[in-house]
């Protein structure tokens, strides 16, 4: 199974968004993740698509976008045109969770569908066959730097198992507080692409450490 790394933007330096996005290139990034915040859905702000487009131009990387925002398909349209390669919606605030993965193929975009610590799996399991993409929370989300959930690592696990007996091909993604002590046991539980942001861009050598995580995928013999 490949294993994927997806640096998120939100710990990088905005000043120097070109370098930041050039370094995870050059450290073998898989996928860059773009984490939007609307101040209702999560106590915090960021950016759209004025910025996905900006980040477009700087990469062909794939654009995982994360979309924490309440009426996520408002913005479907416009990320899709900005250049967004996979959006992902909260299903906490997707009543039509099946209806809105539908219309993010159409834009021809992966279709993602994403899962607080709070929230079961079932939330998420009727539409298992139809998402590219599934990602389960390990922080609430809001804020970079946060403490892994280990709760996580369980719920991962049986998010794999779901997606097998759903015969559904979708990514399982995990995504808050992932370094070199918690990425191992996520990638064992059954997940294959990993979001760090602190890990990554707080790190003495950053470039070195999105191959350093990925390097902590793999049974040690
Ligand atoms: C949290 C965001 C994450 C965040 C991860 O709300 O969805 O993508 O940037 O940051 P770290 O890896 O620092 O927990
Ligand atoms: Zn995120």
């Amino acid at each position: 199974m490949p294993v994927r790394i997806a640096p998120s933007l939100l710990s990088a330096d905005f000043a120097r968004m070109a370098d930041e996005i050039a370094m995870c290139e050059a450290g073998g990034a898989d996928w860059i993740h773009v984490d939007v915040m609307d101040g209702v859905f999560v106590p915090n702000l960021t950016f759209g698509a004025k910025v996905i487009e900006t980040v477009r131009r700087l990469t062909d990387l794939p654009l995982d976008v994360h979309l924490m925002v309440v009426e996520p398909e408002k913005y479907f349209d416009s990320f899709a045109k900005a250049g967004a390669s996979t959006l992902t919606i909260h299903a906490e605030v997707a009543p039509h969770l099946h209806r809105q993965v539908g219309r993010v193929k159409e834009l021809g975009c992966l279709a993602g569908a994403v899962i607080n610590p709070a929230t079961p799996l079932s939330a998420v399991s009727e539409v298992a066959a139809d998402l590219d993409l599934l990602l389960v929370m390990s922080v609430n989300p809001g804020f970079g730097g946060q403490q892994f959930i280990p709760a996580a690592v369980d719920k991962l696990r049986r998010a794999r198992q779901m997606l097998t007996q759903a015969g559904s091909a979708a990514v399982l993604e995990v995504d808050g507080g992932i370094n070199r002590e918690t990425i191992t046991q996520c990638w064992r539980a059954g997940a294959d692409t990993f979001v760090a942001g602190n890990a990554i861009f707080s790190a003495p050598d950053p470039r070195r450490e999105i191959g350093v995580l990925r390097d902590c995928c793999r049974e040690v013999v």
